[in-house]
């Protein structure tokens, strides 16, 4: 008989540690917090709960209006779409919303999936195919990573948001291959810093080159009136072949969503595996995000608020010493920290005052830039981000100061 391999239990453990199961161990950790209880236990603390960790930018998740229209879908269409929308599953409201999106971000056609990781990890690897290339940022966020891992095609990555770097390994390799896909985000979700649009539409244009651009986190926040990177950079949409979107942030619901020109949608609609093969999105999940699409067609203002409040919290942070990486006051603010020691502790200290900002430590980002990420919202004051930098900075003297007190120990 062969002699037996660990059992999965040992491996999953070997695998967790390596993962660093360390620093959570004991469950005393800022990570899975029950969010709402820490709402309805708000009094414990003299100035409130305040959370930094939803990217419910333009505070949609609980605006009247929006939760108004998903009590009523349910009421009207019931909970589930019940199917894939090809066979069964497809309610009015799917096709109202879309077509209602498509004509807010100026492009042909929209597509919604059920959720905005598995629009990524499905449509790469769709379109791109054994002789292609599909050449991502580096830090291009994990569901487009994964999608390009997953593809048949072959996949390389460029140095982060360094256009010059792309465009000299496409000068030499582009050559090999058939077609060639260039994956980012418009916004990066981890150092809230953008990609120079119209300098990679010229790049892509020069190498024959199609682009799947990432607004998850731009849609609803850059621009004047939300409508993403193209709007920041006053660039026609239409130039860019795939963008992707999710209605999980600016929109206040979950799923996600493709760009693109009418007849390239009619044909997702009727081949993409990620739509093809899984549900509709819920006819309530619909009907929320169509009605926040309402608000912020109506209120750009929130876009104005939300841009206002990312950069009053950008320069106090900066203004009282910390690193706040490359980001530009967009909705995505992380604070860096020397360790992900360092990091936990202050996140850990915040909670303890009702401030959840959860730290971002070894997932999505290089081991050596442990951050919190903190997401702006619409809704936050100027007493939020005063609270919040001068919380951080005791956090982090106490941190130094036991660090200095236990090497003096030692
Ligand atoms: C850039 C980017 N793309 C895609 C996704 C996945 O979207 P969702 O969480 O809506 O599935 C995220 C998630 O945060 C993201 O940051």
């Amino acid at each position: 008989m062969q002699e037996k391999r660990s059992s999965f239990l040992d491996y999953a453990e070997r695998r967790y540690r390596l993962a660093g199961s360390a620093l959570v161990e004991g469950g005393n950790h800022p990570y899975f917090v029950e969010t709402d209880l820490l709402e309805e236990s708000a009094d414990q603390w003299p100035e409130g709960f305040l959370s930094l960790s939803h990217y419910d930018y333009l505070g949609m998740m609980q605006d009247p209006e929006v939760t108004a229209a998903a009590k009523s879908a349910i009421d009207h269409f019931g909970t589930g779409a019940g199917g894939s929308r090809l066979v069964g599953g497809e309610r009015s409201i799917h096709r109202a919303f879309e077509k209602e999106l498509a004509a807010f971000l100026g492009v042909g056609g929209v597509l919604s999936i059920i959720s905005g990781y598995l629009t990524n990890m499905s449509i790469i690897g769709h379109v791109m195919t054994g002789r292609d290339l599909v050449i991502a940022d580096e830090l291009a966020h994990n569901s487009i990573i994964s999608g390009c891992k997953a593809a048949k095609c072959t996949f390389l990555t460029y140095p982060h948001n360094d256009l010059e770097a792309l465009n000299a390994l496409l000068g030499e390799r582009r050559q090999e291959f058939g077609r060639v896909l260039i994956a980012t985000d418009g916004l990066f979700s981890m150092d809230g810093d953008i990609t120079d649009l119209p300098r990679l539409l010229e790049i892509k244009d020069a190498h024959d080159a199609w682009l799947l651009l990432d607004e998850a986190h731009s849609y609803g926040v850059l621009g004047e009136t939300g409508r993403g990177l193209s709007e920041h950079f006053g660039v026609d949409p239409k130039r860019i072949e795939l963008a992707v979107g999710t209605l999980s942030k600016s929109f206040g619901a979950s799923g996600g969503f493709i760009a693109a020109e009418a007849r390239i949608v009619e044909w997702l609609k009727f081949t993409l595996p990620g739509f093809v093969y899984s549900v509709g999105l819920a006819p309530s999940t619909v009907a929320s995000a169509r009605a926040a699409l309402g608000v912020l067609r109506r209120e750009p203002e929130r876009v104005a608020r939300l841009r206002e409040n990312s950069r009053m919290f950008l320069n106090m942070a900066q203004a009282a010493g910390l690193d706040t990486g490359d980001a530009i006051g967009e909705a995505v603010v992380p604070v860096l920290f020397e360790s992900p020691e360092e990091c936990v502790f202050v996140a850990g200290a915040l909670l303890q005052q009702g401030i959840y900002t959860p730290p971002v430590v070894h997932v999505g980002i290089p081991k050596d830039a442990p951050r919190i990420r903190c997401f702006i919202s619409a809704k936050h004051s100027q007493k939020d981000f005063e609270r919040t930098v001068s919380a951080i900075l005791a956090a982090r003297a106490a941190f130094q100061s036991a660090s200095i007190e236990g090497l003096r120990a030692s």
